[in-house]
C-alpha cells in the first residue's frame, strides 16, 4: 500500500510570509503565558491548602465603608474595631500618632488609658494574609502599639471557623487577652468556608483560549483582507499561507490514514488491486490455470 504525501504544485504569491506567522505565533503564546501566569498569582486575603489544595477567601469580609467590625470584651472595658485586609475605617481626631489606614485592629480601653495616659490604640497592623495554621485558619495582625513600657508590640490574632448557619458574614467576638497587649479572637463566618481552587485555573485557561481564537480570528480575517487588497487572490488563495496550511493538513490526513491502515478493521478497500474478485472473467480462469500448473 502506498501513500504519497501530496506535493501538488500550486500558486504562490508571496503571502504573509512564513515569519511573520512565526512572530505571530510567538507573540500570542508569550502574551498568553505571561496572562495565565499574572492570573495564577496569589489574590491578596486568600490563601491555599497547599496539601488539600482548598482555597479560602476572606476578602467578603472586608470593609470598605460604614463601621468596622465592633466587638466588646465583655467586662474588660475594651472596644475593639476590626477590619480585614483593609485599614479600620474608624477615626479619631484626638489620635495623631496612628495611621490609621495601616492599622487591622484599634483597641479603646478608656480606664486602661486614663491610667497609663498612652494615646496610640493600635493593637495590630492590617494583614492582608490568611495563614493555615493545621486545621485553622487565622489572621495574624502584628506590629501594634509598644505594650506598656516593655519593648514587646501589641499584637491581636482572629481566628476563622467555617460556619455557613450563622446572619450574613457571621461576627468576631473576643475570645481572651494576654496582658492587655495579646487579643484573641474567634469568627464563624462562611467566608472561611473552603472553595475549590479549580476556578482560578480555569479563569487563567479560559483566557489563554480567548487570547488564542482572537489570534487565529485577526491572522485568518487580517490575511484575507490582505490577500485580497494586495494581491487580488481568489477562492482559497486568499486564505493566509494557504500553500502551508493546505500541506499540513494533507500531512495530517496521510498520517491519520497511515495509523488507520494498521487497524485491520479501516484497512481501505484495495480496488483495482490485483485481487481475482476484481479481474475480468477470462483473466481470472487464466490465473487459476496458471495456478494449476504449477502444481
Ligand atoms: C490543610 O490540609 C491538611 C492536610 O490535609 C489538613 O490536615 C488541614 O486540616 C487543612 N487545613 C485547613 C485549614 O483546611
Amino acid at each position: 500500500m502506498i501513500f504519497y504525501l501530496s506535493k501538488k504544485p500550486r500558486k504562490t504569491f508571496l503571502r504573509f510570509t512564513h515569519l511573520t506567522t512565526f512572530v505571530i505565533l510567538c507573540l500570542t503564546i508569550l502574551s498568553t503565558s505571561l496572562f495565565v501566569k499574572a492570573e495564577e498569582n496569589p489574590q491578596p486575603c486568600t490563601v491555599t491548602n497547599e496539601t488539600t489544595n482548598k482555597y479560602y477567601d476572606l476578602s467578603p469580609l472586608k470593609k470598605t465603608e460604614g463601621n468596622d467590625w465592633i466587638v466588646y470584651g465583655y467586662g474588660t472595658g475594651w472596644t475593639f474595631y476590626i477590619n480585614v485586609c483593609h485599614g479600620v475605617l474608624y477615626r479619631d481626631d484626638k489620635d495623631s500618632e496612628s495611621n490609621f489606614e495601616d492599622i487591622g485592629v484599634y483597641g479603646i480601653n478608656p480606664e486602661l488609658y486614663n491610667r497609663t495616659l498612652e494615646k496610640s490604640h493600635n493593637i495590630g497592623k492590617l494583614s492582608n494574609n490568611p495563614l493555615i495554621r493545621g486545621d485553622k485558619l487565622v489572621m495574624e495582625f502584628s506590629n501594634g502599639k509598644l505594650c506598656g513600657l516593655t519593648n514587646y508590640k501589641s499584637a491581636s490574632v482572629v481566628s476563622f471557623i467555617c460556619d455557613k448557619t450563622v446572619e450574613g458574614q457571621g461576627q468576631p467576638i473576643f475570645i481572651s487577652s494576654y496582658q492587655d497587649c495579646a487579643f484573641f479572637f474567634e469568627w464563624r463566618t462562611p467566608a472561611a468556608c473552603p472553595t475549590d481552587k479549580k476556578d482560578a485555573s480555569k479563569g487563567g485557561w479560559g483566557v489563554f483560549f480567548t487570547i488564542f481564537v482572537i489570534a487565529l480570528i485577526v491572522y485568518f480575517v487580517g490575511g484575507i483582507i490582505y490577500n485580497r487588497m494586495v494581491h487580488n487572490a481568489t477562492g482559497m488563495y486568499q486564505i493566509p499561507n494557504w500553500e502551508f496550511w493546505s500541506n499540513a493538513f494533507d500531512f495530517l490526513k496521510d498520517m491519520i490514514l497511515i495509523i488507520l491502515a494498521q487497524c485491520p478493521v479501516f484497512k481501505p478497500r484495495r480496488n483495482g488491486g490485483r485481487n481475482y474478485r476484481n479481474l475480468p472473467r477470462d483473466e481470472e480462469n487464466i490465473l487459476i490455470e496458471e495456478e494449476f500448473e504449477e502444481h
